[in-house]
């Protein structure tokens, strides 16, 4: 009996920590910057649609480039997950080539990268893809283009930037983002163990969907 009312007081004690600490973890939360679509998105649906970006269906070969792991939440300010949304990755190959008919035709194409994937996030808001580190191409830093989709509300679309990467402060549309909030945008592509995806990295989307449903409600 006493062991419990000590585990109670504990648990007292935490939760006045926490309420105490709240406003301030709260204020340094922020909502990922959004970014441009960009003139790849695709256009045609892709011959093969699912998370994984390095094969193509009907096809035996993996993509090439360094075969990358990366997943994370979708999150609100809250940090309470949003589950059920679908999240969108496009990029260009290992080549510097879209699956987009604008793109380079001079470029070579990896007829093993798939270009583009999707996935819906599960009850904990994650969400995971297997896809190539961005590389450059002529005028951008490496990055993946995301979306994430919720019904009735405006698509929320951005670009994810590799942490440490130095070709980051001569991209445009990087630094348009305003230097504090530029972490937001970074993932950090880190050694991992896995026979296949020799890295991976984590990619937090916070957002504001019951915010940007209600605008959608009340304009509608
Ligand atoms: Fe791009």
């Amino acid at each position: 009996m006493s062991s419990h009312s000590g585990l109670r007081r504990r648990l007292v004690l935490g939760g006045s920590a926490t309420l105490l600490s709240a406003p301030l973890a709260a204020a340094q939360r922020a909502l990922t910057p959004s970014q441009m679509l960009g003139p790849f998105y695709p256009v045609t649906p892709p011959l093969h649609q699912d998370n994984d970006l390095t094969r193509v269906e009907g096809r035996s070969g993996r993509a090439l480039g360094q075969i990358a792991d990366l997943s994370g939440r979708v999150l609100d300010l809250d940090s309470r997950p949003l589950a059920g949304l679908r999240v969108e990755i496009w990029q260009c190959d290992a080549n510097g080539r879209y699956r987009h008919p604008r793109d380079r035709g001079d470029v070579e194409e990896d007829p093993n990268f798939q270009g583009f994937g999707h996935t819906v996030t599960d009850a904990e808001g994650r969400y995971r893809f297997r896809t190539i580190r961005p590389v450059p191409y002529p005028g951008r830093t490496p990055h993946i283009h995301a979306a994430v989709i919720q019904e009735g509300t405006r698509p929320f679309v951005t670009q994810i930037y590799v942490a440490g990467e130095p070709l980051n402060l001569r991209d445009g549309l990087f630094t348009r983002v305003p230097e504090a909030l530029r972490p937001l945008l970074l993932a950090d592509f880190v050694p991992a163990d896995d026979p296949v995806a020799t890295l991976a990295a984590e990619f937090d989307f916070v957002l504001a969907p019951v915010l940007a449903g209600l605008f959608e409600a009340n304009t509608a």
